[in-house]
C-alpha cells in the first residue's frame, strides 16, 4: 500500500472510531437524562404520597368499612370519595348544640351548609380527577372554588389550609393522585341547605 493510501486509511479508521464514540456518548447522555427525569418524577410522586398521608386526605376521602375490631379504611376504594353504593343520607335534624354530623362511611357530612360528599380523587376518567388538569387542581385548592372556578367548596374540606401549600407541594400531590388505582365511583352532588349554603 502506498504511504498516501495508508494515511487515508488511518484517517478513515480514526473517523469511524470517533463516530462510534460520539454515538455511544450521546446515547449515554440521553439515558442519563432520562434516568434523572424518571428519578425526579418518582421523587415528586413519593413527596405527594407523603403529603396526602400527612394531610389526612384519606380520613375523609377513603370510605370506612366495618372490621372485626371496628371501622377500618376500605383501601380497595382508596381516595375514591363517598361511595355511590351507600344510601344518600337524609339530612339529619341538627338541634341544640349539635350542628354537624357525619355518615357511617366517614365520607358524607351534614351541617349548616347542607350535605357534602367527599370527591373521588382517583384518576378515573369520568367520576374522578381524570379530566382535571394540574392548573385546575391548584386553582381549586387556592380559591376554594369547585373545579377552581364555580361554586364554593363546602366544609369540612380544609382548602384554606391546603391553600397555604407551595405550588411545588400541590403539584406533588396532583402527581401522586394521578398514579393511584382509578376507581369508578360517581359521588352524589352536594346538597345545599335551602337558605344557608355557605358563601366562602
Ligand atoms: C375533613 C375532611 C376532608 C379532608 C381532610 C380532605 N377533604 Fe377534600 N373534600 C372534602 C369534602 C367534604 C369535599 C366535597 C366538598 C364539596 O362538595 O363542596 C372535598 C372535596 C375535595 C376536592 C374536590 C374539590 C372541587 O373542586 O370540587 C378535592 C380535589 C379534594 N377534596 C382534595 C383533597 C386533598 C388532596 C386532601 C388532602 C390534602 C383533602 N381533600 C382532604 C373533605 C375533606
Amino acid at each position: 500500500m502506498s504511504p498516501s493510501r495508508w494515511a487515508a486509511w488511518k484517517v478513515a479508521a480514526l473517523g469511524a472510531a470517533l463516530g462510534v464514540v460520539a454515538v455511544l456518548t450521546a446515547r449515554d447522555l440521553a439515558s442519563a437524562a432520562d434516568y434523572r427525569r424518571r428519578a425526579e418524577a418518582s421523587a415528586k410522586v413519593e413527596r405527594g404520597r407523603r403529603l396526602v398521608l400527612t394531610h389526612s386526605c384519606n380520613d375523609c376521602h377513603t370510605p370506612v368499612k366495618m372490621g372485626p375490631r371496628g371501622p377500618v379504611r376500605d383501601l380497595s376504594r382508596m381516595l375514591s370519595g363517598h361511595p355511590a353504593s351507600a344510601p344518600v343520607p337524609v339530612e339529619p335534624a341538627l338541634e341544640g348544640p349539635w350542628v354537624t354530623a357525619g355518615s357511617a362511611t366517614g365520607t358524607a357530612f351534614a351541617g349548616p351548609w347542607g350535605v357534602s360528599f367527599t370527591a373521588n380523587l382517583t384518576p378515573d376518567e369520568n367520576t374522578g380527577l381524570g379530566i382535571w388538569s394540574e392548573e385546575m387542581f391548584i386553582e381549586a385548592m387556592r380559591t376554594g372554588r369547585h373545579f377552581g372556578a364555580s361554586r364554593p367548596i363546602q366544609p369540612p374540606m380544609p382548602w384554606r389550609s391546603l391553600a397555604l401549600m407551595t405550588d411545588e407541594e400541590l403539584k406533588a400531590i396532583y402527581a401522586y393522585l394521578r398514579t393511584i388505582p382509578p376507581v369508578t365511583n360517581p359521588v352524589p352532588d352536594y346538597q345545599p341547605r335551602v337558605c344557608s349554603a355557605i358563601e366562602n
